[in-house]
């Protein structure tokens, strides 16, 4: 019997941007014993996905072509793997996939059963696909690498949150501010009044002297800072941090290891922690339960249809979204 068929968005080599996206029509994923398949009912991109189209990760991402972009979808369960004890047919779910498989632009995907986790009906399917990648590098980079507790305990941190107005830096600020905070954030003039009313309790415009030079008003040293922008020098960081203060970066680029290295290797009390989001689906879990209990918010940048969704990948290339961009099926 023929194999059923998918509409699914691809790409065939490195570079090409949107117009590289091609529309096609492929047989729909068969599950693995630990996989679930979904239908898609929203996807989300991040930085990461026209990174890899542009060759940015090789040889590790995408180690074959062609290759069907993003990693985070909520869609609804329609077919289980042998081994799948925790889905059946008919959960609304959100998942994160591995950039090794990609998929998310499609009708259908199939993901590991321990990466999936429930949507319930308070949580829309745009603001369940926008949760993964971007929520967990935010929670990650504050409750291993800067120690924020998010059940709000222990002494107050001052935290930098830098590009808060992006993807990361909107669930950075929320979850931050569950913890015991005070926070201070980068953005456009544009996003000063929604990052604020989600909770930064000082935001400073990115393009003024004191924006530049990441200066609180405060006067506030900063114990860590969660660096979602990119091209800030360590310079700059330095004579805002307090005495034992540490730079997150998520996006490290050479110049940025080698600080690692050095602060490292002479004992520095400062240092920069260059991080790599490993996803973790009890975090995945806890998110969108802050997103049903209305303690998180999804803030969405734009929809986009699949048969739209080179202007969604135009977007992303273009660093300009307030959060996340989705494209929707
Ligand atoms: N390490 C990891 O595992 C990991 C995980 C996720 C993301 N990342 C990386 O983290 C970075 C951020 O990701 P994202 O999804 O948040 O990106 P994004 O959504 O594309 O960020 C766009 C936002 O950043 C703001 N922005 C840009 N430059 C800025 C600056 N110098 N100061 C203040 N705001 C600035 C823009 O504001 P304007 O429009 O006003 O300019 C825009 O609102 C990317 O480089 C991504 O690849 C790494």
């Amino acid at each position: 019997m023929a194999a059923k068929l998918m509409q699914a968005i691809w790409y065939e080599a490195y570079g090409g941007g949107p117009s590289g996206l091609k529309h096609v029509e492929v047989p729909v994923p068969v599950p693995k014993n630990d996989e679930v398949r979904l239908k898609v009912e929203a996807a989300s991109l991040n930085p990461v996905d026209w990174k890899m189209q542009k060759g940015m990760l090789r040889p590790f991402f995408p180690w074959k072509f062609p290759y069907i972009p993003a990693t985070d979808v909520a869609g609804e369960v329609v077919a289980v793997g042998s081994r799948v004890k925790n889905f059946k047919p008919g959960d609304k779910v959100v998942t994160v996939l591995g950039h090794a498989s990609g998929g998310g632009l499609a009708e259908f995907v199939v993901s590991k059963e321990k990466m999936t986790v429930i949507r319930p009906p308070e949580v829309s399917a745009a603001e369940g696909a926008g949760l993964p990648v971007a929520g967990l590098t935010a929670h990650q980079a504050l409750t291993q690498s800067a120690g924020v507790n998010l059940e709000g305990s222990g002494p107050q941190k001052n935290i930098l949150i830098t590009a808060a107005s992006g993807g990361v830096g909107l669930y950075a600020v929320q979850l931050a501010k569950l913890g015991n905070t005070h926070v201070t954030a980068t953005c456009g003039a544009r996003n000063i009044e929604l990052v604020k009313s989600l909770g930064a309790d000082e935001v400073l415009d990115y393009k003024t002297p004191d924006g530049a030079a990441l200066r609180s008003p405060s006067g506030k040293k900063y114990d860590a800072v969660i660096h979602c922008a990119t091209g800030i020098s360590w310079s700059t960081f330095e004579p805002n941090l307090s005495a034992t203060g540490k730079v997150i970066d998520i996006t490290p680029g050479p110049g940025a290891m080698l600080t690692f290295a050095v602060k490292k290797l002479t004992f520095s009390k400062k240092q920069l922690v260059p991080l790599l989001m490993i996803p973790k689906g009890e975090n995945l879990a806890y998110l969108v339960n802050l997103v049903k209990e209305g303690k998180l918010k999804t803030i969405i940048d734009s929809k986009h249809p699949l048969s739209k969704a080179e202007d969604a990948w135009a977007k992303s290339i273009d660093g300009h979204a307030t959060g996340k961009i989705i494209v929707e099926l």
